[in-house]
């Protein structure tokens, strides 16, 4: 039962290191890169009411977000579309850069 909690722990550990694994200044230039800098604006400040904002919005929120927008599981035809071109990497590292906006 201890060695199983330990295990668990150590998992759990292994889990939220990997969603900090991103790397911020790549993230920048994807952001930049992929376009998604045209509707959510610079530094994530959109300038049009359609298309969020995304100032303030954490790490695990882009990642998780993105994520469901790939797979279909959040429906909406434009972000699907954007995030069909994102490798996990990609993810990752819009995360990173995004959260810390
Ligand atoms: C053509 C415009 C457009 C582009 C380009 C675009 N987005 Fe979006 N994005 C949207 C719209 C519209 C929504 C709101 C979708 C909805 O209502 O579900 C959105 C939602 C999001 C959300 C969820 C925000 C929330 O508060 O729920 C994230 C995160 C996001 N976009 C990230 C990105 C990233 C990263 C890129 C570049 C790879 C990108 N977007 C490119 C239009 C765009």
């Amino acid at each position: 039962m201890k060695l199983f909690s330990t295990v668990v722990l150590a998992s759990a550990l292994a889990v939220s290191g990997q969603a900090l694994a991103g790397d911020a200044a790549a993230g920048k230039s994807a952001y930049a890169a992929k376009g998604c800098i045209g509707c959510h604006g610079a530094g994530g400040k959109s300038v049009v009411p359609t298309y969020p904002s995304l100032t303030g919005k954490d790490a695990a929120f882009v990642k998780q977000n993105l994520t469901d927008f790939r797979a279909g599981k959040r429906q909406n035809p434009t972000m699907n579309a954007m995030a069909a071109g994102l490798s996990d990497a990609d993810i990752d590292n819009l995360a990173a850069y995004i959260g810390g906006l």
